[in-house]
């Protein structure tokens, strides 16, 4: 189940909040440009990802830039293949875009999943604005791009990120 612009979602938000508490230890599930939720049969949210329109100034790419986040799955199911449909489903939207390019932030020990979509490291860590604060997540950047031009993004420390997800 796919949901755009955040349609459609209402019914099960007190599940992604529950999913998010249980992923993330916040309950926050903030509104996205584009959103997969997974439901098995018995309409229990099972996975969730999300991504938003974000601009990078530090990267400053001639490029559509988005955010990936929220990617989680019940730990009772984790293993079996949900977290790669929840990426990929959101990769989806963007097979028909032209030049893009996708950053996520996550943990060191998520990273190789990421890798495997073909994310590469770019940062060593990211910086926010949480709660009207300055923050700095000591966590890897990862990003994946598609451009018609040759774009090279070489290594940096830290990228700010903007306001949380
Ligand atoms: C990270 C997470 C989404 C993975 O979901 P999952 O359903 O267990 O992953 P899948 O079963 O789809 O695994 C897909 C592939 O990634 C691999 N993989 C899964 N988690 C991995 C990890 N942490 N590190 C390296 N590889 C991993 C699997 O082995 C599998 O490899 P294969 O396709 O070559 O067999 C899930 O563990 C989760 O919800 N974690 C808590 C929330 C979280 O940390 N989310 C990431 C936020 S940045």
């Amino acid at each position: 189940m796919l949901f755009f612009s955040d349609r459609g979602v209402d019914p099960y938000f007190a599940q992604l909040q529950e999913l998010s508490g249980e992923c993330f230890d916040c309950t926050e599930v903030s509104p996205a440009d584009i959103r997969f939720v997974d439901i098995d049969r018995r309409k229990r949210v099972i996975a969730h990802s999300a991504a938003i329109k974000r601009e990078f100034r530090d990267l400053a790419l001639p490029l559509e830039t988005w955010l990936l986040g929220y990617v989680s799955v019940r730990e009772d199911l984790r293993g079996k293949g949900l977290g790669r449909k929840a990426v990929e489903e959101i990769l989806k939207a963007f097979t028909k875009k032209e030049e893009w390019a996708i950053l996520l932030n996550c943990s060191l020990k998520n990273a190789p999943f990421y890798e495997k979509f073909r994310f590469e490291r770019i940062a060593n860590k990211a910086s926010y604005i949480r709660d009207g604060k300055f923050v700095i997540d000591e966590d890897p950047v990862l990003m994946m791009y598609k451009s018609k031009s040759d774009i090279t993004v070489g290594h940096r420390d830290t990228i700010h990120f903007g306001e949380d997800f």
